[in-house]
């Protein structure tokens, strides 16, 4: 059984999503700070399957036992934290007690249950201003922000554990940028009040609910000036943790690996793509430059298509079409 931490998050319902098609069953701790309860029967629906949910926190040590006692869990999916960078700037301390508490609380539980697998959700943030691209993971790692160091910190913490305990496995994945939702349009990204990051906005200026798009920058050395980003298909980044619970399983060790397509896309790119799929409704002006922003960012995906058969496959339109889909169907 794989436990998955913030399970009911964006990126955590894709993968239950992924992981009982594949056939392993899946329990779901979320304390809702960022989702809602309903995901757990959209990710039924979806499945086919059942899902057992804890309601609660992960810094909450005596549900973790619970959890552990009524359920024979053998890995661990640690989605569970919080993401906004600018956010993580003005409070700093939310941002330290939930990412790095919650990860200890877990790294405890494995000790004293022998659980032996575990997966987490790293981001592209810890790459810092890369010298060249693509970013291989043997690149050097920095963060410009608190929620970017939390990521620094826990992988620091997990290869501590590693080599305090070389029978751990641990899989230290580094997303890009995520974007689009299940092709049901059941589920999908649905962050609370006005979004930060570009897909959320650009799908609520699709559907009206915000005025215009801003594109920060357009003097970046880039093809067109905006800035360029490698973003992945939810569903591929699902499938990604699927190949490394699997090379978990065959006792790899802690193993590092970048989740995403080896494509930049320019904020330009994204909106004209996005445009041609909802029908030219994305408005938008140019703004300044968004502080902290690099001009690029895309990975080098060749290590998890060699060591784990990873390789994503949606098309730039196809991610567009899920996000307006999702969006559409979810507009109230
Ligand atoms: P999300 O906010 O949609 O999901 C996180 C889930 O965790 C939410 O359901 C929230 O309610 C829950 N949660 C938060 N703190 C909790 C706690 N202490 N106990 C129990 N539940 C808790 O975010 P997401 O986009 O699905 O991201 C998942 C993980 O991936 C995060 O760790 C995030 O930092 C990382 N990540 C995300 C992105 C991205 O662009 N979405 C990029 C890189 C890395
Ligand atoms: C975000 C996170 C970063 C994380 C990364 C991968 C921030 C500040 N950074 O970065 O920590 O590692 O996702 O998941 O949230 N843009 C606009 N207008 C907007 C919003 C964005 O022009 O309203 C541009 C940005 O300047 C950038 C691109 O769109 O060039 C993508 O931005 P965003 O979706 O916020 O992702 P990242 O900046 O890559």
């Amino acid at each position: 059984m794989v436990l998955l931490t913030g399970g009911l998050g964006y990126i955590g319902s894709h993968t239950a999503v992924e992981l009982l098609k594949a056939g392993y069953e899946v329990v779901i701790i979320d304390n809702l700070s960022n989702s809602k309860e309903i995901v757990k029967e959209k990710i039924e629906q979806i499945s086919g399957k059942k899902v057992k949910f804890y309601k609660g926190d992960v810094r909450d040590y005596e549900l973790l036992e619970k959890i552990v006692k009524e359920n024979e869990i053998d890995s661990i999916m640690h989605f569970a934290g919080y993401k906004a960078v600018g956010e993580s700037v003005k409070e700093p301390l939310k941002y330290y007690d939930n990412n790095i508490f919650s990860t200890l609380a877990l790294i405890r539980l494995m000790q004293e249950h022998k659980i032996k697998n575990l997966v987490f959700s790293s981001s592209a943030t810890v790459y810092g201003r890369a010298e060249s691209m693509p970013i291989y993971e043997d690149f050097p790692v920095s963060a410009t922000n608190p929620y970017g160091r939390t990521k620094l910190f826990i992988e620091e913490i997990l290869k501590d554990m590693y080599v305090a305990d070389n029978s751990l496995n641990i899989a230290i994945l580094r997303y890009f940028n995520p974007i689009g939702a299940h092709e049901s349009g059941l589920i999908g990204e649905d962050p609370n009040g006005i979004p930060n990051n570009l897909m959320p906005y650009i799908t609520k200026v699709a559907t009206g609910k915000l005025e215009k798009l801003s594109i920060f920058g357009n003097d970046y050395n880039t093809k067109d000036g905006t800035g360029v980003r490698d973003y992945i298909h939810v569903c591929d980044l699902a499938l990604g943790h699927v190949k490394a619970l699997k090379k978990l399983e065959t006792n790899s060790g802690l193993v590092v690996y970048n989740l995403g397509t080896g494509t930049g896309y320019s904020v330009l790119e994204m909106v004209n793509t996005f445009n041609e799929v909802c029908g030219n409704k994305v408005k938008f002006v140019f703004a300044p430059r968004r502080d902290g922003d690099v001009d690029m960012c895309y990975a080098s995906p060749e290590k998890a298509e060699r060591e784990l058969g990873f390789k994503a496959t949606h098309t730039l339109k196809q991610m567009c079409e899920s996000s307006y889909n999702f969006e559409m169907k979810n507009k109230e």
